[in-house]
């Protein structure tokens, strides 16, 4: 059986894991972090960085914490800084041991990992449309009643579907009546707008949680950042297990940087956009079928899905790593994820792609 891994990047143990020969250049698609790289006024920052290894960090993360209400226009109270939005999932899922959490899928795997870890129950729902990813309201509804929490992604992973507002204040309303948490993933938000963010429903609802992460926008997966917007009693629960000092002080620092920089966020999406859109023409030009993403990644089914496997190793003998979608419920391996990267990058799969249909 060949072992797929269960998420994307570190793609060097994926060639080793499937003994195949690694070419001398190797594009990693199979990523989401932002091809751009990170604002540049890090770089400018980095020798003020040093004295701050030997520091101690301040345990609240301030003053980023205060920084991050201020933007999201909530107290200080409501933030919870972790490192990476995945820390801060791991430890909200522990909230759940031995409760129902209801799952949408296909949808970030690490929700299932972290949930069975804590020793949670998992409901599981489907969502047929992977395209627009419409959620059946209905049946979400339903199970609601008898769970206490439900798990959304938005917009979703891997398929980049933003989930529409009113439908997230639908489930939020009902999960009032019928006493069952929201914990809205926001991992991606910052490449649609913020007035697509469910942020505002944290102060008007008690049971809403929304996690950002800042590793993706930013470019700054290896520094790892993210945060949690939640009531004040939620977040000095989680606080209260979290590691004293959990965000270290290169990330504080670098963290408050990148949300001074807007300029490299809105460049960004404008780059991200201009290849998605050049990437989803080609793809379609060979008749595969697209999700329709506005994150900085998207997901194709070729026009015959059983073939999905020989062009995913096809890239790989070539140098283009996508990710799989073997893992995803719901896609059953017949989906391929790929994250925009630089056009050198980009031209080299369709290349690759070509090659293949040829
Ligand atoms: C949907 C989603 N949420 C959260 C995370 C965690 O991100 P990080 O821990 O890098 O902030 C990821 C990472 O891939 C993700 O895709």
């Amino acid at each position: 059986m060949l072992q797929f891994p269960s998420h994307g990047a570190n793609y060097e143990q994926l060639y080793k894991n499937f003994k195949l020969d690694m070419p001398e250049i190797v594009y990693d698609l199979s990523e989401n972090v932002n091809f751009l790289g990170y604002p540049k006024q890090i770089e400018n920052l980095w020798q003020q960085l040093l004295p701050k290894i030997t520091a101690y960090p301040n345990p609240l993360a301030e003053p980023l914490r205060t920084i991050i209400a201020e933007k999201h226009k909530v107290s200080p109270e409501c933030i919870l800084v972790g490192n990476g939005g995945a820390e801060l999932l791991t430890f909200y899922a522990q909230l759940y041991k031995g409760k129902k959490v209801i799952l949408v899928h296909p949808t970030f795997s690490e929700y299932k990992m972290t949930l069975e870890a804590a020793g949670a129950e998992i409901v599981n729902v489907t969502v047929n449309d992977l395209v627009n990813y419409e959620l059946p309201l209905d049946e979400i509804k339903c199970h609601m009643k008898a769970a206490d929490c439900l798990y959304l992604c938005n917009p979703n992973n891997p398929t980049g579907a933003l989930i529409q507002k009113n439908a997230i204040l639908e489930l939020i309303e009902h999960g009032e009546s019928v006493v069952c948490s929201l914990l809205i993933d926001e991992a991606f938000m910052d490449w649609t707008g913020e007035e697509h963010s469910a942020i505002e429903f944290v102060t008007s609802h008690e049971n809403v949680t929304v996690v950002r992460s800042m590793t993706k926008m930013y470019g700054i997966a290896g520094i790892r950042l993210g945060y949690l917007i939640g009531r004040p009693d939620l977040v000095s629960t989680l606080r209260n297990r979290l590691p004293h000092w959990n965000v270290n002080n290169l990330a504080i620092s670098i963290g408050i940087e990148c949300l001074k920089d807007e300029e490299f966020r809105l460049r960004s999406i404008n780059e991200n956009l201009a290849i998605k859109n050049e990437i989803i023409h080609f793809l379609k030009s060979y008749h595969c079928t697209v999700t329709n993403s506005t994150a900085n990644f998207l997901c194709f089914q070729l026009q015959n899905p059983d073939e999905t496997e020989n062009v995913y190793f096809h890239c790989l003998r070539e140098g283009i790593v996508l990710r799989h979608t073997n893992n995803y419920e719901g896609m059953n391996g017949k989906w391929l994820r790929i994250g925009m990267k630089n056009r050198e990058a980009m031209d080299k799969f369709k290349e690759v792609l070509a090659d293949w249909h040829e």
